[in-house]
């Protein structure tokens, strides 16, 4: 017992430092800064006239996207060759998603965020073969966010995501069409796809994730260009900020250290805008910030970075008239009732690498973990345990299916930015989280890490509720 306890530990470490130089080699090269413009990921269109019900097709496909000087990648995207369109949805409208499967593998379409009943949630029980279709369909009813899609198969989740798919599903509503924010998508309200890849010579992706804790990339990209700028007139410009990376967390801020407004989290819009100069996001969460460019002059550049890491420059152009505001009250969020909780779960998230557990096993989709009786509230205190190691990080922590409130965090009060709807909240290592949530659609529904190589490791498990 012992002794295996030693060899673990020494091969972890080893694990760790040949880690630790890859990623310092990684580095060291890092020196190509890209020059091309933010990529805008196109609306996609609805091929439904009815306004109360809506069409949308996807198809995963596989393409090629140039990077990197003039190597062109291997990549995977919805209706293109990396990452995919930004599907747009109201509250109250019926949704019929028509997906096809042009890979030559199986992959399936999770809608990460979206409450809806678990034969729609398109995670590792929805795969869809490849040449084959997929034709879920649901109705909207929670309120405004940026929400996301991404493949959910068992084996390859990671790796398809690395490779380019995914997408953002954003939900609007009545509260968000009253409010006067920034809103016209493309203009002043711009989607920004946070991740960072590694290449190969050749210019393929090098996608490696038995080295270090989940696979780190060299390259920090926004929307699928390595650090790219945008040019914005002096106002305000909202940004939905996803963390779409399969492992790294972001520290987001301005390089000036100004400070930006955050006015919603992973479920929609916060109860008031918070103000701060930086902004923690760890994989699968997404933030909606407002940066008022109306105090910078014509001609500035200001960037945006991740501790001390470019992610992407803002080229300040020309003044122009802003009807835009940010109100004091964005939305009113009903508290979930702590007395009413019939149950309270733990879960603790362990190990790191291939080595992880969740509950002290590994996923198994044979094997429900969980058994929720339909409109249930339950308390879950997630924990991490404390890293025995260096360099290993805390795991984000998401539930398929539904919305949940923090109620705290190491017993204090959570982070500002974490009392508005969650559906991903980081645990940090030796942390634990309490929050609520309630089931309110039936079915099977994943509960996991989204360091993706972790979930891909087994930090996952499954409840049903019925
Ligand atoms: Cu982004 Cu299982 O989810
Ligand atoms: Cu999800
Ligand atoms: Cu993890």
């Amino acid at each position: 017992m012992k002794y295996k306890l030693l060899i673990g530990i020494i091969s972890g470490l080893a694990i760790l430092t040949i880690g630790y130089v890859i990623l310092n080699m990684n580095y060291l090269q890092n020196t190509f800064k890209s020059n091309k413009i933010l990529p805008i990921p196109v609306l996609l269109e609805d091929k439904n006239p009815d306004i109360n019900i809506s069409d949308y097709y996807i198809i995963a496909q596989e393409g090629k996207t140039n990077f990197i000087g003039n190597k062109q990648t291997l990549t995977m995207g919805y209706n293109g060759s990396y990452l995919g369109p930004v599907i747009k949805v109201r509250r109250g409208e019926e949704v019929r998603m028509h997906v096809t499967n042009e890979l030559n593998d199986s992959t399936s379409v999770h809608w990460h965020g979206l409450e809806l009943e678990g034969p729609a949630d398109g995670g590792p029980r929805q795969v869809i073969p490849a040449g084959a279709k997929w034709e879920p369909s649901f109705t909207i009813n929670q309120p405004a966010a940026t929400l996301w899609f991404h493949p959910h198969v068992i084996g390859t989740t990671a790796m398809q995501v690395y490779y380019g798919l995914a997408g953002l599903l954003i939900v609007e509503d009545e509260n968000t069409e009253s409010l006067n924010l920034p809103n016209e998508y493309g203009v002043n309200d711009i989607p920004l796809i946070i991740q960072d890849r590694s290449f190969n010579e050749d210019g393929s992706f090098m996608y490696i994730d038995n080295m270090m804790d989940g696979a780190f990339g060299e390259y920090i990209m926004v929307n699928g260009a390595i650090t790219p700028f945008l040019e914005v007139e002096q106002r305000k410009m909202r940004f939905r900020i996803l963390n779409g990376a399969n492992a790294r967390n972001f520290n987001i801020g301005l390089s000036d250290n100004n400070e930006f407004y955050q006015i919603a989290s992973d479920g929609g819009l916060l109860e008031r805008p918070l103000v701060n100069d930086s902004l923690f996001i760890s994989p699968g969460e997404r933030a909606e910030i407002i940066i008022d460019f109306s105090k910078y002059n014509e001609g500035e550049t200001i960037e945006l970075v991740s501790d001390k890491e470019l992610v992407m420059t803002f080229k300040v152009g020309a003044s122009v008239t802003d009807q835009t505001e940010i109100p004091e009250i964005l939305s009113t969020i009903e508290r979930l009732d702590e007395s009413q909780a019939t149950g309270i779960k733990t879960i603790e998230l362990d190990g790191m690498g291939h080595m992880v557990t969740l509950n002290g096993r590994k996923f198994d989709i044979n094997r429900i973990d969980d058994n929720v009786n339909f409109g249930d509230i339950e308390i879950w205190e997630i924990s991490s345990s404390r890293a025995m190691m260096m360099g290993s990080q805390g795991h984000p922590f998401h539930i398929h299916g539904t919305q949940f409130q923090v109620l705290s965090r190491n017993g204090n009060e959570p982070n500002a930015n974490e009392r508005g709807w969650k559906d991903t909240v980081y645990v940090g290592s030796g942390e634990t989280v309490r929050i609520i949530v309630k089931f309110k659609y039936k079915g099977i529904f994943m509960y996991h890490c989204h360091i993706l190589e972790h979930e891909e490791a087994g930090m996952m498990g499954q409840l049903e509720v019925q």
